[in-house]
């Protein structure tokens, strides 16, 4: 089948290099052309497991291409994935300005018939709206335009196996022809006829992910409700952990032996600095503004973005109940990306970390793995360490805000050795209280307080 992807980010270079294993001809279009020449020239705009050596891979045996050319990419298939940006608006709305776009593109290019399938997440109804537009500005033209929602669920850093091994795949269809379309798209996946980039001897045998086929407005909104479902999880773990905290309880213990319950489940319970990237905070922002346009009451989400927006404050008050006055301390920041195995750093706490670190006057050096590029360009006030050991050079506090798992198997006794004060404060909760303390550092983390019950002594 031909397939154009639209939008050459995160979602778009998955879907398409991922479609184009899966067997079908794909090309992908972009209107920057500075990234599109990149990607002729093998460079990749982001940092993804896997992705590097599938684009390779694919390009080299014809499955996939790219393009400036949007019009010529639309106009060459028969379905097209829109994988354009939804950024927030200042109210929180999503922008829906490139969909529009691309909606009169489709409509004034085509001369056949096409599937226009939203994979960048909307808010639910958009879809009514793309088909009314695309009608509206393909009048005349005598061709047949369908819809799709088919949301993503790609978490970054896995979002090569999410594609390649999804848990499952919706699609929000209105004709039975659209929703073969879909199924003949996938078929490759669910029967797992392809060459797996991440299991060279072949895929572990699993049952196929369900397809579940569902309308437009359903599948747009499942997207909503599972990505402010995760931030909620996590804004609840968080407030397990400052009870813990106050009350001398284990939050690992805790949220280990509330996740048994299948019925709640073990992921999304870490508590920490809070949740950040490019999607939850984004999305529950949008989904609140659904929510009120349709008078429904979810204050609930607003609490969720609430108490999430405090986990870095909280953090900064934990430096300052250890370091007393944070001007002119030396603090090294370790992890930069808004979570472990990518270079995003769009909405990461470390970064609001450094911004309010910054205020109150402390001196910083920072290190990622990966996301020391993007961070520069974002917060160029900041020393950057050439490695972690580098980084917490002379430091008086060292501060956790990315849980990589190189972290957790540093060389600690070096790194004591290095600092002018052992201190670490992990906003992650990634490394061990008592390894950490039997090393000789004070070390504080969330809702995991060194207390244990002790009988009152008689004066
Ligand atoms: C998310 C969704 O998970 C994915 O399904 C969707 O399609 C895109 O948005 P992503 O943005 O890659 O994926 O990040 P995710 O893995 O969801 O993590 C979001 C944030 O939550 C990170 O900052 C992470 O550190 C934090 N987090 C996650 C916690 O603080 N605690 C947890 O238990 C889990």
């Amino acid at each position: 089948m031909r397939i154009s992807v639209i939008g050459c980010g995160y979602v778009g270079l998955v879907t398409g290099s991922c479609l184009a294993v899966a067997g079908h001809q794909v090309v992908c279009a972009d209107s920057d052309e500075s990234k599109i020449v990149a990607l002729h020239a093998g460079n990749l705009p982001i940092y993804e497991p896997y992705l590097d050596s599938m684009v390779a891979q694919e390009c080299r045996e014809g499955r996939l291409s790219f393009t400036a050319d949007t019009r010529e990419a639309i106009a060459s298939s028969d379905v097209i994935f829109i994988c354009v940006g939804t950024p927030p608006l200042e109210n929180g709305d999503a922008d829906l300005s490139a969909i529009d776009r691309i909606a009169r593109l489709i409509a004034t290019e085509s001369v056949t018939s096409k599937l226009a399938v939203e994979k960048s997440t909307v808010p639910v109804q958009t879809g009514w709206q793309l088909k009314r537009a695309l009608s509206i500005y393909g009048r005349d033209k005598g061709v047949t335009f369908k819809v799709a929602s088919n949301p993503e669920f790609l978490r970054e850093g896995t979002a090569v196996q999410d594609f390649l091994h999804p848990d499952r795949i919706v699609v929000g269809v209105e004709e039975g022809s659209a929703e073969q379309l879909m199924q003949e798209i996938y078929l490759p996946i669910l029967e797992r006829r392809f060459n797996c980039p991440m299991h060279s001897t072949g895929c572990p045998q699993t049952q196929p992910p369900p397809f579940i086929v569902t309308t437009i407005n359903s599948a747009e909104l499942i997207k909503h409700a599972a990505n402010s479902f995760l931030a909620l999880k996590i804004s609840y773990a968080n407030m397990i952990s400052d009870l813990c905290e106050r009350l001398g309880a284990n939050v690992d213990q805790v949220t280990r032996a509330v996740g048994l319950d299948p019925r709640i489940g073990p992921a999304f319970l870490r508590a920490g600095l809070g949740f950040g990237g490019f999607c939850l905070p984004k999305d529950i922002q949008a989904f609140m503004r659904v929510a009120e346009r349709a008078a429904v009451d979810f204050n609930l989400l607003k609490e969720v973005d609430r108490l999430n927006r405090k986990r870095v404050v909280q953090f900064v008050e934990m430096a300052k109940g250890a370091l007393w006055v944070l001007k002119d301390k030396q603090i090294a920041i370790l992890g930069l990306a808004f979570k472990p195995n990518t270079d995003d750093v769009r909405s990461s706490p470390a970064l609001e970390l450094i911004k309010l670190l910054q205020v109150e006057g402390s001196h910083l050096r920072a290190y990622d793995p990966h996301a020391m590029e993007k961070a520069r360009a974002a917060i160029p006030f900041v020393q950057y360490g050439t490695d972690p050991y580098e980084a917490v050079q002379d430091a008086d506090a060292l501060m956790i805000a990315t849980d990589w798992e190189e972290f957790r198997t540093l060389d600690w006794h070096r790194i004591r050795a290095l600092m002018a004060r052992p201190l670490v404060l992990d906003g992650r909760n990634l490394l061990d209280p008592a390894r950490m303390k039997s090393l000789g550092f004070e070390y504080h983390s969330f809702g995991r307080p060194d207390q244990k019950l002790e009988l009152p002594t008689e004066d």
